[in-house]
């Protein structure tokens, strides 16, 4: 019987952690699973939403750490994990993704002597100036088994000189959720609340702190949505740091004034993918909706420089366009020119549901 602790921090970890708990539920003669959330999201609609949508059982452990600088928030993990892993002793601590919980969670395992797997491992946009750049990094360098979902996550982590031998292509679990909770999310009314069912509709995300926490990009964006927003809705869910720049920067007024542009909470899993997956198209800066609009077929601008995940440009939908308003207004109105029907979307090799059971496959076989 393998214990397993399997991490959960931020909003993006929720749909990749819940299917691999379930699987390890289902066979639960193999894995005993625990889950523990740092606790570096904690609002209702950034953390407790998810737990009810995505079905994952209550935290075991929940360590409250809430917001802070990169220094205080990644080292109020490190010391409020550490004595879990010294209690739990566990023989693998699961990870996902890259944010600071992922990286503060793995170098206490590395530390302790503590087996870590990093789900989603080898992605790299090569951008040092991105917080999550170095957390891939050094994760990736420090865990025992690096389970990616690409075959461009492999070369990468192989030209760093990672042995083969500690990387298993298993495919992208985040596809797992989303094909599990379709059926449930095509029930939410989100489409009619916010006024837009059977329109076309452009849906935005933006929370990167090289877009919102610089005035000119931010304002830059914000031009361009406004053009967009003359064309057709725009729905824009905001993450609580956009919110807080935007007052800062005099932009709410703005914001308010574009009439097709509207600011909506931070949605569920289930009205989120209910929304996306209406949309005529999807801007934004986040990197799982990058993945999910690729494998249901959406049209999706990155509003970013770069991309750790070039797969979603070579076979997807997603284009990056960065942050300059003419480039991002004139893909916009091209995607939406062009028939759904000429988008040649293709779901990339293993993006097919069952990451889940080839991660605990993966972690039974090196245990
Ligand atoms: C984090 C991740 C990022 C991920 C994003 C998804 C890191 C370095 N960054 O960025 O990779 O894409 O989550 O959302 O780990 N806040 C709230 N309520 C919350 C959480 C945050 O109000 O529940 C506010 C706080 O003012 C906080 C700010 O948002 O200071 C930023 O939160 P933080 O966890 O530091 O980073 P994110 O920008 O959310």
């Amino acid at each position: 019987m393998l214990k397993i602790i399997n991490v959960v921090g931020a909003r993006p970890n929720f749909m990749k952690v819940a299917p691999v708990v379930e699987a390890m539920g289902r066979r639960g003669r193999e894995f005993a699973p625990l889950v523990v959330h740092t606790g570096q999201h904690y609002d209702e609609s950034m953390s407790d939403a998810f737990f009810r949508d995505l079905e994952l059982p209550r935290a075991d452990y929940h360590l409250g750490v809430g917001s802070g600088s990169h220094a205080a928030q990644t080292a109020a993990v490190m010391e409020r994990f550490e004595p879990v892993v010294l209690r739990e002793r566990p023989d693998w601590v699961v990870v996902v993704g890259d944010v600071n919980s992922t990286l503060a969670c793995a170098l206490v395992c590395a530390k302790a002597g503590v087996r870590s797997a990093h789900v989603e491992a080898g992605l790299r946009s090569r951008d040092r100036t991105m917080p999550e750049e170095i957390n891939r990094r050094l994760t990736d360098q420090i865990a025992d088994l690096l389970l990616t979902h690409s075959a461009d996550a492999d070369r990468n982590l192989l030209a760093e000189g990672i042995p083969a031998d500690r990387i298993r292509l298993v495919g992208n679990v985040m596809i797992d959720s989303l094909l599990k909770h379709a059926g449930r999310a095509a029930r939410s009314t989100v489409r009619e609340d916010l006024g837009v069912a059977g329109r076309d509709y452009a849906v935005v995300t933006l929370h990167r702190p090289s877009n919102v926490d610089e005035p000119g990009a931010f304002a830059r964006v914000l031009s361009a949505l406004e053009r967009l927003s003359e064309r057709l809705p725009v729905v824009f869910p905001a993450h609580p740091r956009t919110r807080a720049r935007a007052a800062e920067f005099g932009l709410e007024g703005r914001l308010a004034r574009a009439q097709n542009l509207r600011l909506v909470e931070p949605l569920g899993y289930l009205d989120f993918l209910r929304l996306m997956s209406g949309a005529a198209l999807v801007l934004t800066d986040s990197g799982g909706l990058q993945e999910e609009t690729t494998a249901l077929g959406i049209p999706c601008l990155t509003l970013r420089e770069n991309t750790e995940r070039p797969v979603t440009v070579e076979l997807g939908t997603n284009r990056v366009v960065g942050t300059d308003e003419e480039k991002i207004v004139e893909a916009a109105f091209e995607a939406l020119d062009t028939p759904r029907e000429n988008f040649s979307a293709r779901v990339p090799p293993l993006w097919d549901g069952r990451t889940a059971e080839r991660i605990i496959d993966a972690i039974a076989e090196k245990s």
